[in-house]
């Protein structure tokens, strides 16, 4: 059987604050397999962005286990987990972070730059990837002049261009309108039937839970539900 793009074992993060503690994320056990489409759930503060980051390598749990692609990242040394990262882990933020001095195709490329990988593979495949994203024609703009939701979608290139095991998306859709939004859930949808990239979303968007195939509910750090959905 393939190796789970995640798996988290009693994993805990926890946050000291003068005297206080806070366990942003409490003992979460989790699998995410290959190919899904799975969405976080929960009020802010839930812990959401936390799992997300543990998964994601950007901060090492306090406590437990976070595995990537079959890899045990909680541990790994900075150097190469920053080289893991760069090439097993996509991400699409809420405020697209495109670099505003690169064109739309710069930024797409731009993990694949650091990757190694060689000009006209690159090309070719943010070429295709904006074909099918329908932003051709839209290679050689700067950020500040495209809006909002061709940003996001660059942004969502840039994260699969390089075929990471998995791109985590926090709260992608927030600072769209609900059709910019739809859209964008649609093009990742495509992204993931057709190419099998694996998802998974932090959000409080209804939208992006009623699309997504699966929804784990978060509380208070810890899972409250998680289940499949149709
Ligand atoms: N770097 C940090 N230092 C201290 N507390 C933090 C830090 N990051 C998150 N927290 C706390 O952890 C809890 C979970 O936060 P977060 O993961 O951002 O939740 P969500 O993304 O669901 O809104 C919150 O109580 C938050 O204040
Ligand atoms: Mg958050």
């Amino acid at each position: 059987m393939a190796e789970p793009a995640v798996r988290t074992e009693e994993v805990w993060k926890t946050f000291r604050q003068a005297s206080e503690e806070i366990h942003a994320v409490q003992d979460i056990s989790l699998e995410i397999g290959q190919g899904e489409f799975t969405a976080l759930a929960g009020p802010s503060g839930s812990g959401k962005t936390t799992l997300l980051n543990l998964i994601g390598g950007l901060t090492r749990p306090t406590r437990g286990m976070v595995q990537v692609a079959g890899e045990d990242i909680g541990n790994m040394k900075a150097r190469r987990l920053a080289r893991f990262r760069l090439h097993n882990v996509g991400f699409v933020f809420q405020a697209y972070n495109l670099l505003p001095v690169l064109t739309a195709l710069e930024n797409a490329e731009f993990p694949m730059l650091l990757q190694g990988v060689g000009t006209a593979e690159r090309q070719s495949r943010v070429r295709s990837l904006f074909e099918q994203t329908g932003l051709s024609g839209l290679e050689d703009r700067l950020p500040g002049r495209l809006s909002g939701g061709q940003q996001q979608r660059i942004a969502v290139i840039r994260a699969v261009a390089g075929q990471p095991a998995l791109v985590l998306a926090d709260e992608p859709t927030a600072n769209l309108d609900s059709t910019t939004s739809n859209s964008l859930l649609c093009l990742m949808d495509e992204l993931n039937r057709d190419l099998g990239v694996t998802f998974l979303f932090a959000t409080h968007d209804t939208n992006v839970m009623n699309r997504s195939r699966r929804l784990i509910q978060m509380v208070d750090g810890a899972i409250e539900c998680d289940r499949a959905q149709p």
